[in-house]
């Protein structure tokens, strides 16, 4: 069987690498630490669950409509009316399975072949990919360690050209915990929506920001310009849902519809036990949120704390989701000269699996995930603390 010429343009994921090389090593006996995990350490809330298996005895078991249950699309709407102070319509927004899923749709329908997209680097991993498979071209905008991760008007506008289309937002970002003040915001927001563009904003993290820090939205922009703003979310990080696959889009109801329509022949309705549960997330107890913040920025505070003790490792403070994406290029040598091979000397030495930054853009730095209990992550730093010691 011939695989498509579409598909041959996608990238072999680098984390591959060192994944199966952490599984050698676990098969041998070692005990491998994992700081590569992109989801929450804590389990889904008891009150979601429950929701779940109410919705199975009550056998809500059969298809639902393709863009979502009506409850659960509402639900959503009022979240950002809650949240954001401008509630959505249902009709303007879509259920997906996670947020991968509805980003993946949104490009799918939005981007003609040609199309240019500006993704700031470093950037998730999947949207190079994603704008590839519409046939369009992923154009990163580098914004590295010395500038806290983030860019300027000045730096989008030098690579937009007469083909630019979208450009993608994620604060806080993945990988580097990144999160736009609400100045830096407005004007990027102002800038791209006076160009044309279209913008897709990535709020997955957006209840993990961390005093003083304050989330800056892009919804109060939607509602003014529905036509070039779309904004994305889910449950998976806020409610330690990953496994549940659910994720929400607001756009314009006619992109919405249109996106629905790519769905329907793919993979039709969404999970409807997971639904009813994304609906129990929604609406009801968020006290637990708290708790999971309180958790994330202590071991953030900590971690900080044991990587500016390393000397030649520079570690701008993330103020939300739960990485740390560190440049360690200072330690690069003859033996170990990037990313992945520095992963790979971790994995070996220290037993800790951490993400290349290649993988996000950024060779200069490595992924560190804080999801993990506290003495666990001291622990691993420490360890990997040693082994770049060793190098110089
Ligand atoms: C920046 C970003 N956006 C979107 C997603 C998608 O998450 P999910 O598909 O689990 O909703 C992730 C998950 O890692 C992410 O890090």
């Amino acid at each position: 069987m011939q695989i498509s010429e579409r598909l041959r343009s996608i990238k072999p994921s680098l984390t591959l690498s060192v994944n199966s090389r952490a599984l050698e090593l676990k098969a041998q006996g070692i005990n491998v630490t994992s700081l590569a995990v992109g989801e929450p350490d804590f389990p889904t809330p008891k009150h979601i669950c429950d929701a779940a298996k109410v919705a199975i005895d009550a056998n809500f078991c059969r298809y639902t409509a393709v863009p979502g249950i009506p409850e659960l699309r509402k639900a959503a709407g009022d979240y950002f009316g809650r949240t954001y102070g401008v509630a959505v319509p249902p009709e303007s927004i879509i259920i997906g399975a996670g947020g991968k899923h509805c980003l993946y749709n949104f490009i799918q329908a939005t981007i003609n072949p040609g199309d240019e997209v500006l993704i700031p680097a470093p950037y998730w991993l999947s949207y190079p990919d994603m704008v590839e498979l519409a046939g369009g071209v992923p154009v990163s905008v580098y914004a590295g360690a010395d500038l806290g991760f983030k860019v300027t008007t000045a730096m989008l506008e030098a690579k937009t050209t007469d083909k630019t289309r979208l450009l993608i937002l994620n604060s806080p970002s993945n990988p580097s915990g990144a999160v736009y003040t609400e100045a830096e915001f407005a004007s990027i927001m102002r800038w791209a929506l006076d160009r044309g563009l279209f913008v897709l904003s990535d709020e997955i993290y957006d209840q993990l920001v961390f005093a003083p820090a304050r989330m800056s939205s892009a919804i109060p922009w939607f509602q003014k310009y529905p036509e070039q703003v779309a904004v994305l979310n889910g449950t998976s990080k806020s409610y330690a849902m990953t496994g549940w696959r659910i994720g929400y889009l607001a756009a314009s109801a006619q992109l919405v519809k249109a996106m629905s329509a790519l769905q329907g022949h793919s993979t039709s309705s969404i999970c409807s036990i997971s639904q009813k549960a994304a609906l129990a997330a929604l609406e009801g107890p968020t006290d637990y949120l708290a708790t999971m913040r309180e958790a994330f920025c202590r071991r953030r505070d900590m971690a900080m704390e044991i990587i500016g003790g390393w000397g030649k490792a520079i570690c701008p403070t993330p103020d939300g989701a739960f990485y740390l994406f560190v440049d360690v290029h200072q330690y690069y040598n003859d033996s170990v000269s990037n990313s992945t091979e520095l992963c790979t000397r971790l994995l070996d030495k220290a037993h800790v699996a951490v993400v290349p930054g290649a993988a996000f853009g950024d060779d200069n730095c490595i992924r560190f995930s804080y999801a993990v209990a506290d003495d666990v992550l001291a622990d691993a730093l420490a360890r990997v603390g040693a082994v770049l010691a060793e190098l110089g």
